[in-house]
């Protein structure tokens, strides 16, 4: 891609108002743009790293054996008198009467959806047990909307359901789930905190949480300083606590941010909405269910808490949205020359299977380099005057900041040996 051809409208003053620095450079790098309090737009990097997250996504959930479908936005309200949640979600829930008369909502999440959906094509024991997931947009008229992305009132989210015989059928797709957003948070460059937790208003047995520590948080967790180890308690309540693991240290607090929350469910929206199937001994059932939520958009808010400096961005090498960003300093009389190497190396790189960035634009070396750490692509190409009249170019590492000064020739071979010779997957 050409920087002269793309949108990146990027910033260099913090907006007013703005106190988490995901936000700030979500917003000051030009990934989304605020159109209303709690409502975003994802402008086209932000919407590359959006898909580069929903690629993990899908590849986890389909090793897993869920099954990707799409359900509406736009629901009656009526389905949710079924299960009662019309009302335990009403202040999250945005309502409104069509033009036909009908009392419609926007989905605030899907249980009840799917759980219809499912009751009318499965009848039988032989039909499961199934999975389904979506990465769809979630609406919720949250009265604290905060720190941009972290808490929209449309947002996007993953949420799998899990259709099941029996409660040990439900256990082990559960651990499967479990399993899979371990992978999916590692694969982000996030070492997820996992805690049992609280299941609230989605009913059931059991439920994890999947938390990362970081300022913008809003949950407390506890850590035992002595041990490592995290604890289930919930709340800042059993701060001071012995930790029961070793009973050794004094639980600390930790604030934390929530990323995903799975759930045993069990039959209490089966039983509600008359979700049943004829088991092999002649009688009819409930379906067992679970439930799984990945909030993708916030997802993308803590990756930048977790990985990032004073200049702006670091991007994990899964989840950037361009591996190599190429930054010619074209001026004078050697112009020509830059410009020249700079899209020999974009063709080359482009056709190794690399996302690349070429800043074509003429600007100052001052005002590329800022930019190029604020959006924060990983590796970063260098051509410039005096390394190139000895035939050589820098390459830069965002991470670490190290750069190295190779031969002009050898520049493809230096970058697939930083980055381990596989490029990342292009979407
Ligand atoms: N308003 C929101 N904006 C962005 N992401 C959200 C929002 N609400 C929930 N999420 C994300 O969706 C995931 C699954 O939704 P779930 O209903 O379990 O969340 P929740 O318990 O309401 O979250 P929270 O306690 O933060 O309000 C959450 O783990 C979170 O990552
Ligand atoms: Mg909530
Ligand atoms: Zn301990």
């Amino acid at each position: 891609m050409l920087w002269s051809k793309y949108f990146i409208p990027t910033f260099k003053e913090t907006p007013i108002g703005v106190e988490a620095m995901s936000h700030q450079f979500l917003l000051r790098g030009g990934f989304v743009h605020m159109l209303t309090s709690g409502v975003y737009s994802y402008l086209p990097l932000g919407l590359k790293v959006l898909r580069r997250i929903e690629h993990i996504i899908r590849e986890e959930m389909n090793n897993a054996g869920a099954v990707e479908l799409f359900l509406p936005c736009l629901q009656p309200v009526e389905l949710w008198k079924q299960t009662g949640r019309d009302e335990v979600l009403k202040d999250v829930m945005i309502k409104f009467t069509d033009n036909r008369g009908r009392a419609m909502c926007l989905g605030p999440t899907h249980e009840e959806v799917i759980t219809d959906l499912v009751k009318n094509y499965v009848q039988s024991y032989r039909q499961l047990p199934v999975t389904f997931y979506q990465i769809q947009t979630k609406f919720r008229d949250e009265l604290r909307t905060r720190f941009g992305i972290v808490r929209a009132c449309e947002f996007i989210m993953k949420d799998a359901y899990s259709f099941d015989r029996d409660l040990e059928g439900l256990k082990k797709n559960y651990q499967l789930m479990y399993e899979a957003y371990q992978n999916i948070f590692r694969r982000c460059g996030l070492d997820a905190v996992i805690i049992e937790a609280d299941s609230g208003a989605m009913g059931g047995d059991m439920s994890h949480e999947f938390l990362v520590t970081a300022p913008i948080g809003e949950d407390t967790i506890l850590r035992c300083p002595s041990c490592h180890s995290y604890c289930s308690v919930f709340g800042e309540r059993a701060n001071g606590a012995k930790c029961p693991q070793c009973h050794k240290g004094v639980l600390k607090g930790e604030v934390a941010i929530e990323l995903g929350h799975i759930f045993r469910l069990g039959t209490k929206y089966s039983q509600a909405q008359h979700a049943q199937f004829l088991d092999e001994d002649g009688k009819q059932k409930p379906m067992i269910m679970g439930c799984y939520g990945i909030g993708v958009s916030r997802v993308i808010a803590a990756i930048i808490e977790k990985h990032h400096d004073e200049r702006g961005i670091r991007w994990p090498g899964e989840v950037t949205p361009f591996d190599v960003e190429i930054v010619p300093l074209a001026a004078g009389n050697e112009a020509g020359e830059i410009v020249d190497l700079a899209q020999r190396y974009y063709r080359e790189l482009t056709a190794s299977g690399y996302d690349v960035l070429l800043d074509d634009r003429s600007e100052t070396a001052g005002v590329k380099f800022n930019d190029a750490d604020l959006i924060g692509i990983p590796l970063r190409v260098i051509i410039g005057k005096r390394n190139l009249a000895e035939g050589k170019v820098e390459i830069k590492d965002r991470r670490s900041g190290e750069a190295v000064v190779v031969d002009k020739n050898a520049m493809s071979q230096k970058v697939a040996e930083i980055r381990g010779g596989t490029p990342c997957l292009k979407n």
